[in-house]
């Protein structure tokens, strides 16, 4: 399954949610991969990648011909692979545009090595350019990272009828798998009311699980670790294993006999293989 973490707006956590469900996914016995299409490279960085290291990049990818399984990178997470990005990404934009049937790039490179994966992620730099149009040709998937602030839901309609478009022009339409509220901080009225507006406005198009605000997310990139490592028992690492778990039951990938009962935001639990 290749799902790509989209939103037009910037610091809503795409990097934050596409690291920690890599991690959370590999934890779980799930082959992953990573990729990183975003020319600020946060996920590589956040994964302790050097900045000095980061080729070969999804850039080479994408530019150069170079294939996926040269990319292709081991982390420091067992299970988990990524492909870095690199600045080289901004040109891209501008190359990738201007040359007809570039947007299809992705998807087919992704093709010798898409089986080797139970699952791979795709983190997008916050627009709707050309990098992420790659992605979404790609992907199965999408999913939406939003923070329940004023305004949060403006443009989320918008999103969502874009990549109908989107998939109409190219032949490859990825379905929404699910909005995710993140950054949620109870303290404040206006965030509760934003929620809910959210959770009427959009219902069962919102994952369950919320991501609340937590400062060892915001720390975890600095230690080059996936919150799991970083720390296993924050708020955060128990939010993030759960909507890995969420994302699968959706996806059709864990059987929903004897989880349903549940509430999904309980405290850890088990990881259940399909
Ligand atoms: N749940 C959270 N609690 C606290 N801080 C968070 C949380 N999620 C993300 N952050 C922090 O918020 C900032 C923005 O998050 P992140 O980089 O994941 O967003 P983004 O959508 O990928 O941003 P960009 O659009 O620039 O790529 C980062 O500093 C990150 O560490
Ligand atoms: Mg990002």
């Amino acid at each position: 399954m290749i799902t790509a973490l989209v939103s037009r707006k910037g610091g809503v956590g795409k990097t934050t949610t596409a690291v920690s469900l890599s991690a959370a996914f590999a934890a779980r016995g799930r082959r992953t991969l990573l990729i990183d299409l975003d020319s600020q490279c946060s996920a590589s960085l956040s994964l302790g990648v050097d900045r000095y290291a980061l080729a070969p990049s999804s850039a080479d990818l994408l530019l150069r011909d170079m294939s996926a399984p040269e990319v292709i990178r081991p982390t420091a997470v067992p299970g988990l692979d990524l492909i870095t990005s690199s600045v080289d990404l901004l040109s891209a934009d501008i190359e990738l545009g201007l040359t007809t049937g570039l947007r299809r790039r992705l998807r087919s490179a992704l093709e010798p090595v898409r089986n080797r994966y139970d699952q791979i992620l795709l983190d997008c730099p916050p627009s709707l350019s050309v990098m992420p149009q790659t992605a979404l040709v790609a992907a199965d998937n999408f999913v939406v990272p939003i923070v329940p602030q004023y305004l949060a839901i403006e443009g989320l309609q918008n999103l969502l009828d874009a990549v109908d478009r989107l998939g109409d022009r190219f032949g490859f339409a990825p379905t929404p798998l699910g909005i995710v509220l993140t950054m949620v901080d109870y303290r404040t009225r206006e965030m509760r009311q934003q929620v809910d507006l959210v959770r009427r406005i959009f219902g069962d198009m919102v994952f369950a699980v919320e991501v609340r605000v937590n400062v060892r997310l915001a720390e975890a990139p600095a230690a080059g670790q996936s919150i799991f490592d970083y720390d296993s028992g924050s708020t955060g690492a128990r939010a993030y294993g759960l909507l890995a778990e969420e994302m699968l039951l959706r996806a059709g990938v864990f059987e929903r006999t004897g989880v349903s009962d549940e509430p999904v935001e309980a405290g850890p639990r088990e990881p259940r293989l399909p």
